[in-house]
Formats: C-alpha cells, sequence, structure tokens
C-alpha cells in the first residue's frame, strides 16, 4: 500500500526591531529557497493607514477597536511580491510613509488589533512554507516555527539605513530626527505589554551591525537550512 506524503510546510520567524533588515533579508532568503515571504508588519501598518484615514485616535484602544469590524485585509502576490489590500483597495505603496510607520507601532500595541490579525496570519504558515517576519513571530504566532531568527543591529545603524531607504524613495528626512524616532518605535515595541518584542528563548541571534547584506544573507540561509534540516 502507498502511504500518502504530505508535503512537509517548513515555518521560519524571523523576529527583531525595525530596521534590522529583516524585511529585505527575509524576502531574498525565500526566494533562495523557494518560500513564501510573509510581511507582517504590512499588515499592521494597513490597519494603521485605516486608523489614520477614520481619524481615530492610535494611542485609543476603544476607538482603534471600535473600527475593527470595518476593516477587510487581504494579502495577494505578484511575482513573488506581496499585495495589500485594504477593502479592496490596494495600498502597497501608502502604507510605507512615516507617518503610518508611527501608527502601526502604535497602533499594534493594543491587544484586539492583535486579536484581530492573528488568524491571518497563522493561516499563511498552514498554507505555505513561509518565512514571516515581525516581532512577534517566534514567540506568539508561530511558537512551533521550525526556526527562529531575532535579527538586530544598532539604533545608529537601522536609521541610517531607514535614512537611505527614504532617500532612495525622494523622501529624504533628517538622520537625528530618524534615530529619535527609530528609539521610539523600539520602546513602543518592547515596552507594550501585548507581544512585546523579545526573542523566544529558542531562537537563533544575529547582529547585522557590523556585517553587509551579502554576509547576512548567507548566515540566514545557513540558520535555516541547519535547523529546518535542508
Ligand atoms: O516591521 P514594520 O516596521 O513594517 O512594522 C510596523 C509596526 O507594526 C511595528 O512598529 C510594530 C508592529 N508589528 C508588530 O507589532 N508585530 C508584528 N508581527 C509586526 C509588526
Amino acid at each position: 500500500m502507498e502511504i500518502e506524503k504530505k508535503e512537509r510546510k517548513i515555518s521560519v520567524a524571523i523576529d527583531g526591531p525595525s530596521g534590522a533588515g529583516k524585511s529585505t533579508l527575509a524576502r531574498a532568503a525565500a526566494k533562495e529557497l523557494d518560500f513564501l515571504y510573509v510581511d507582517t508588519g504590512a499588515i499592521y501598518r494597513t490597519a494603521a493607514l485605516y486608523m489614520l484615514r477614520r481619524k481615530a485616535a492610535p494611542e485609543s484602544a476603544g476607538e482603534t477597536a471600535a473600527l475593527l469590524p470595518e476593516i477587510d485585509i487581504s494579502m495577494t502576490y505578484s511575482g513573488g511580491i506581496q499585495r495589500m489590500l485594504l477593502n479592496g483597495e490596494d495600498v502597497t505603496d501608502r502604507i510605507r510613509t512615516q507617518e503610518v510607520s508611527m501608527a502601526a507601532s502604535v497602533v499594534a500595541a493594543h491587544p484586539p488589533v492583535r486579536a484581530f490579525l492573528l488568524e491571518m496570519q497563522r493561516n499563511m504558515a498552514k498554507e505555505h512554507s513561509v518565512i514571516m517576519d515581525g516581532r512577534d513571530i517566534g514567540t506568539v504566532v508561530l511558537p512551533e516555527a521550525d526556526v527562529k531568527i531575532f535579527l538586530t543591529a544598532s539604533s545608529e545603524v537601522r536609521a541610517r539605513r531607514r535614512c537611505l531607504e527614504l532617500e532612495q524613495r525622494g523622501t529624504s528626512r533628517e538622520f537625528a530626527q530618524l534615530l529619535r524616532e527609530t528609539r521610539e518605535r523600539d520602546e513602543n515595541d518592547s515596552r507594550r505589554a501585548a507581544s512585546p518584542l523579545r526573542p523566544a528563548p529558542d531562537a537563533v541571534a544575529l547582529d547585522t551591525t557590523e556585517i553587509d547584506f551579502q554576509e547576512s544573507l548567507a548566515r540566514i540561509i545557513q540558520i535555516i537550512r541547519e535547523r529546518a534540516g535542508l
């Protein structure tokens, strides 16, 4: 009798503070390994964009929770690129402003917002082999992930990278201001009571302060191959 083989779904969690290079590295690693890349920050950003548009105060748990039933978020993939749909509208580019970054960090602290977005993230990993990046993937979203990586870099290096990224998009910002905002987001993301940013006990830590993109990518792929037995 033939035993039916179910394709094994592998899940990789990459967590860390904003600007540590998670999304660029996770996307490149997913391409190399032929996994689906899921950017969970984009989901929080999409929810935050809706709150901003409806003029809800991002810091108000009540105001933001009241708007959740009006929000329908979905993700589609075109050419390996994750696109975000908010009530059917493609907001992929609109969620990348600094205003949305700051609001996402505040909105993400409210437990009802996190609960609302949790199932959607878990479902992605049920259906595909994924590399998912965020703040609480290894601790809360996918505690059983096959591989967990905690990516860090100094706040100066992260603000510098953000500065370059904004410059390339033609929306330059002053470095000192970006450094302040990077630290503010670190505070919001790590100090909140609900699913704070922290490494899972079984995560492999990787500090990219002193290493460039190619080396970071090579290390990540090596960690995934070793831990997932690929
Ligand atoms: O990764 P990012 O900068 O796009 O994320 C935007 C904000 O969303 C971030 O400041 C914190 C929040 N976030 C979260 O709380 N949990 C996640 N899994 C991903 C993002």
